[in-house]
């Protein structure tokens, strides 16, 4: 069922300390990847991990309607046949893509130099999520598009039959618009160049290295990465497995964090060093919170990282942290309402345009718990808490990670903590009730709440 048809509100509360060993599963960001790459290579990749979340199961619906057969096997693992770098098949119906901003936007790279049209659509939050930093570059490179206004989905995108090749400066710092061009650059000819000034989540550039692409990274003397990507190069099949995914990681970790005596291990998390701005933070606010076990897998590091609850103290996040935990600021400001002294943190301007302007969302939310703080265009300073905190019904604006992030506050809150839908949740981490459970934590439907 989707989550847009039934709100499903959810209540925390505060019960025993957290205990035990748990894993999350696959990452997000791989989990598209590995689909899409392995829909263009040639031959059969075997994807073991996969986040079986509505989300990603999306780009695997889109990817069978390009023409690649994908399929679960018994054990768990998935198989990806692909179609063939150039040969993808112009789908016969549009393509929904819920609440999946990545899955959209690299997805609109791929069909930007096939010559096919998509038509793409997307659900209340991804409607209102702005295009245009990926159809941009892509217009360059020749596609042609008909958006609603401000470059919004639904929109069709005719692929370029001759693409051209370009070199393109990023202007935000966004791994989706770095990795939609270059995902359009498979199939151009030459080679297509994308500078980043500031270095974001580089699981695109690995995989492709992976997947047998021709491309080099090279940094220049101001720090940008310059990432070349020579077209038209057949792609081999790949095994990938996918590690778990630090931003879901997060939510457990912090929890253990605020509830007293909970002391918990969250296995195989990603590390990716683009990923890991949330862990140097918590432990900068005095977080007993230490990783081991780190070993490689695919090109990409993990480890499991063990928590104890602490005393945490609020510290300044600077800006240039953002690109590296950029999903993790609503559950750091949870974290930020049980510290001591006030949480500082700087250059959010990307919040605002997440699965809902999570700015705000959370600004809302730690209002309607009773918790101090200050919203500016791109800050949000948060005062640890001085009295009883809770209490409030939380909107969560089709966005999953505010209603995870507040359901964490309600397991260590005076008062239970309403969201007035969990089912959202769904999008990216399916298992998240299911983990708190497991460890002790109590979630419920809202209407089993005890008197
Ligand atoms: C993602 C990039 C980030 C992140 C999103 C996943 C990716 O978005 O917020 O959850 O997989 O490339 P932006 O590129 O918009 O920063």
């Amino acid at each position: 069922m989707s989550h847009t048809s039934h709100p499903v509100p959810l209540t925390s509360r505060a019960g025993a300390a957290l205990k035990g060993r748990v894993a999350v599963p696959g990452d997000k960001s791989i989990s598209h990847r590995a689909l899409m790459l392995g829909s263009l290579a040639i031959g059969r990749s075997h994807v073991t991990g996969l986040l079986e979340s509505e989300d990603v199961l999306n780009t695997a619906k889109a990817m069978r309607a390009y023409g690649a057969r994908i399929a679960r096997t018994e054990d768990g693992g998935w198989t990806v046949d692909g179609a063939g770098l150039g040969s993808l098949l112009e789908p016969e119906e549009a393509i929904d893509y819920g609440n999946a901003g990545t899955g959209v936007r690299l997805a609109l790279g791929l069909a930007g130099t096939h010559p096919i049209a998509t038509t793409f659509t997307g659900d209340a939050s991804l409607s209102r999520r702005p295009m245009g930093r990926v159809l941009e570059p892509l217009r360059l490179m020749g596609a042609e598009v008909v958006a609603r206004a401000g470059d919004r989905l639904p929109l069709t995108i005719r692929g370029a039959a001759t693409p051209a090749p370009i070199t393109y400066r990023v202007p935000v710092p966004s791994a989706q618009v770095k990795s939609a061009v270059l995902l359009a650059g498979l199939n151009t000819p030459g080679v297509t160049t994308v500078i980043e000034p500031i270095a974001t989540r580089d699981h695109t550039e690995r995989m492709l290295s992976g997947f047998g692409a021709e491309l080099s990274v090279e940094v220049d003397d101001a720090g940008a990465r310059i990432i070349r990507l020579t077209g038209q190069r057949e792609l081999s099949a790949q095994t990938v497995q996918v590690p778990g995914d630090p931003s879901s990681a997060a939510f457990p970790i912090v929890a253990a964090l605020i509830v007293p005596g909970s002391e918990i291990t969250v296995a195989d998390v990603l590390l990716n060093e683009h990923r890991t701005g949330l862990f140097l933070t918590l432990q900068e606010m005095g977080a007993d919170l230490t990783i081991d076990n780190i070993r490689e897998t695919g090109g990409e590091r993990l480890g499991d990282i063990h928590v104890r609850h602490s005393a945490l103290k609020g510290v300044t996040v600077p800006a240039d942290r953002a690109p590296s935990m950029i999903d993790e600021y609503p559950v750091l400001a949870i974290a930020a309402a049980f510290a001591s002294g006030r949480t500082v943190m700087q250059g959010l301007e990307e919040l605002r345009v997440k699965e809902s302007d999570r700015l705000a969302a959370v600004a809302a939310g730690l209002a309607a718990n009773g918790i101090t703080h200050e919203a500016g265009e791109d800050t949000l300073v948060v005062e640890g808490r001085s009295g009883p905190i809770g209490g409030g019904t939380v909107t969560t604006h089709l966005d999953h990670r505010i209603a995870m992030a507040f359901l964490v506050l309600g397991l260590a809150s005076d008062r239970p903590v309403t969201v007035d839908d969990g089912s959202v949740i769904a999008t990216s981490f399916p298992t998240f009730q299911h983990i708190i459970r497991d460890l002790g934590g109590v979630i419920d439907a809202s209407g089993e709440q005890a008197a």
